[in-house]
């Protein structure tokens, strides 16, 4: 027999769910009739094409940080536990503008999540599954009681407005839900994966050394500085995500042995109204089951868009607690993440 110590084994929760959820949507309201100033476009193409009526734009004070508090706040409420037992703060955003430090950590510290080891993540539209899927290993990996995850997004601070097939997709806000122990099964299986032959055809336009770069050329030999924007194929972007994502939400479905008709909720990102049509169709989702389309008031919000959207369910009461829902986010990367979970 071997002399070599072992380690003392860790215990977690034998499942998990998710404990409670909020959201924070931004003051302003931009409807399609302002974007019209700034493109050439109509309120009937935007409402066909994607979905949207309006969306939210952040204003100075509605911070990525100051947005997160919000959302969790109402998120811990729900969950009825002490922020001090909170064990993870994991924040899914893109469009936090400062590298280092992680935002997580301040939102970590205004919270009263004591000394919870907090980061961000950066997957995108699939940032809230992503960030779940760490969550459910957390806590029934015995690392953490509870795991705060956040999904936030202040994309107009990414947007040109003046990009005709971008400008009327996107909005800001933040979702975030408490995931912690759990006597049944309230996560499933978190299919999830990546394609970076595709990380092209959704990205920022530059990267900020070469943003930079330029602003020296400004000084030097004149070139116009331009602020990194979200680009997009929106083609190759609707095709993939059409045919591939419902496919990954029948995985996810399989894997919790779940049929479509048993859910209470289909709740995909809100990307564009079309793609949610046809996924509906892809999947035989019967006309029963209730679907998320919070994209007419709230936009495209990425990593924000299926904590919102679940948010708003079940206030409405158009989907209840304890129902099973289906989520699945998909986006730039290409990355993708679907389950089928108990809603808080
Ligand atoms: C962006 C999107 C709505 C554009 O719709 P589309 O049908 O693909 O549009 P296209 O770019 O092929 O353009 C079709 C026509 O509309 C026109 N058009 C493009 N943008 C327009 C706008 N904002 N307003 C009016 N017309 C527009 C084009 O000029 C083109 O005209 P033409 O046929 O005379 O040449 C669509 O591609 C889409 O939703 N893609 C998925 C995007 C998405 O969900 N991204 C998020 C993933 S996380």
């Amino acid at each position: 027999m071997s002399n070599t110590p072992q380690i003392r084994p860790v215990t977690g929760a034998r499942y998990a769910r998710i404990h409670g959820v909020g959201g924070y949507r931004p003051v302003r309201v931009i409807p399609n009739a302002e974007v019209l100033t700034w493109i050439d476009s109509s309120d009937e193409w935007i409402r066909t094409r994607s979905g949207i009526a309006e969306r939210r734009w952040a204003g100075p004070e509605e911070s990525v940080a100051e947005m997160s508090v919000q959302a969790a706040g109402k998120a811990i409420a729900q969950a009825g536990i002490d922020p001090a037992r909170i064990g993870g703060v994991i924040v899914a955003t893109v469009s936090h503008l400062k590298q280092t430090p992680a935002i997580a950590t301040e939102i970590a510290e205004r919270l009263g999540c004591g000394t919870a080891p907090a980061f961000d993540i950066s997957a995108a539209c699939a940032g809230f599954g992503y960030g779940l899927g760490l969550a459910d290993g957390l806590v029934r990996g015995g690392n953490a009681e509870y795991v705060l995850v956040i999904g936030v997004e202040r994309l107009s601070d990414l947007t040109d407005t003046s990009d005709r097939s971008t400008a009327f997709i996107f909005g800001d806000g933040a979702g975030a839900a408490i995931v912690g122990p759990s006597d049944t099964p309230g996560i499933g299986k978190v299919v999830w994966g990546s394609d970076g032959s595709q990380k092209d055809v959704i990205s920022q336009t530059q990267a900020w050394d070469t943003a930079f770069a330029k602003e020296d050329a400004v000084n030097g030999a004149g070139e116009r500085l331009t602020w990194p924007a979200l680009r997009m194929e929106g083609q190759t972007v609707f095709r993939w995500a059409v045919w591939e994502m419902a496919k990954v939400a029948q995985q996810a479905l399989d894997a919790a042995g779940i049929t479509a008709d048993q859910l209470g909720a289909f709740i995909p990102h809100q990307a564009n109204m079309r793609i949610t049509d046809a996924m509906i169709k892809a999947l035989k989702l019967p006309a029963s089951v209730p679907v998320a389309r919070d994209i007419t008031e709230t936009g495209n919000t990425s990593a924000a868009s299926i904590p919102l959207a679940m948010e708003r369910m079940l206030e409405s009461g158009e989907a209840r607690s304890g129902d099973l829902a289906l989520i699945i986010g998909f986006g730039a990367g290409l990355v993708y993440a679907a389950a089928v979970v108990t809603l808080p």
